[in-house]
């Protein structure tokens, strides 16, 4: 449950606000009517009616709905925006949109009800033309060498006070974690990125994701875990990165670093074999993640093969 603070560094992300603005901008006509899932504190409802809206149907369980309402009275736009406060699943409007936006990730987009919500959202309130925001994101993985991050994942869990801590260190090495340190940049990654999934919200239905992924490492190293961001693409030719390689520090999404259960020493060339899975259960979405990584020359040497969470 997001609370003010939350929902004012989300507004204070310009590498995540200034696009969705343009979007709008671009998106929104002087007829639209323009949903707005997920619209906490209304900005994206504000945003439509500066740009000309005629009518905005603002959704959002969270009582943020209630200053929501009070921005929209105090900027003048009261009379064009119908707040709503429940999850749009439970939700009928009395009209289709021309435009539907949302911003219902996490860290990552595979998170929580996003894809239902988005599945539904085209199946009962998009007009057949409609447009939506945002159209699709792509996630990237890349095996990365982060000491630091490692290091202080494991740190209360290494022998305090002579005590055995294993169990702990097993949880904790079998959960990602969600990275907005900024330490991994793009001098930490051993391999290219790959684009592993593409969700096109246009189209989606199914919200489990499965692929399976080869990289190759392009220097030596230590490898320490995966590093999985995405990027978005609002409409055609506006988005924003979340990559380590853009050069922009991690903006209020960050990236999920996926530790592997011990380091593992790599040299250029060495083969990496990833599986990742994201199924969606009914207490949010379960993560799976297998590396296996074999020498470059003869692929039967093996030096990792991990299967995380090992308590599935
Ligand atoms: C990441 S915040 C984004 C808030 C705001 N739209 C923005 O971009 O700054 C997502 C919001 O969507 C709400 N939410 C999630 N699923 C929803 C759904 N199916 N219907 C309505 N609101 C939803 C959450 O309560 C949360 O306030």
């Amino acid at each position: 449950m997001y609370d003010l603070t939350d929902y004012g560094q989300m507004l204070a992300d310009h590498v995540r606000m200034d696009p969705y603005a343009y979007a709008l901008k671009t998106a929104v006509t002087p007829n639209s009517v323009v949903l707005d899932i997920g619209t906490s504190i209304g900005i994206h409802a504000l945003l439509a009616c500066k740009f000309g809206a005629r009518k905005v149907y603002a959704i959002e369980p969270n009582d943020a709905i209630d200053l929501a309402r009070e921005l929209a009275e105090a900027n003048g736009f009261a009379d064009r925006i119908e707040f709503i406060q429940d999850i749009s699943t439970n939700v009928t409007l009395p009209e289709l949109a021309d435009v539907v936006v949302s911003d219902l990730r996490g860290t990552l987009p595979l998170f929580g009800q996003h894809i239902p919500s988005i599945t539904d959202a085209n199946q009962r309130f998009l007009a057949p033309d409609g447009i939506l925001i945002p159209q699709q994101d792509k996630l990237w993985v890349s095996v990365v060498e982060a000491p630091l991050n490692y290091n202080n994942l494991l740190k209360p869990w290494t022998e305090p006070y002579g005590f055995n801590m294993e169990p702990a260190r097993q949880i904790v090495l079998n959960q990602w974690q969600h990275d907005d340190t900024d330490l991994i940049r793009a001098a930490h990654l051993l391999t290219e990125p790959t684009n592993w999934a593409t969700l096109d919200y246009r189209t989606i239905t199914n919200p489990d994701v499965e692929a399976d992924v080869v990289q190759t490492a392009v220097r030596e190293g230590t490898a320490h875990g995966l590093l999985v961001w995405f990027d978005a693409e609002l409409l055609d030719g506006i988005g924003f990165s979340n990559s380590p390689q853009s050069g922009k520090v991690a903006n209020v999404y960050g990236r999920g670093f996926f530790p592997f259960l011990n380091p593992v020493k790599l040299a250029e060339g060495d083969t990496i074999n990833l599986s990742l899975q994201a199924t969606l259960t009914d207490e949010g979405y379960c993560w799976q993640w297998q590396t296996q990584i074999h020498n470059q020359d003869d692929p039967k040497i093996i030096f990792a093969d991990f299967k995380q969470p090992n308590t599935l």
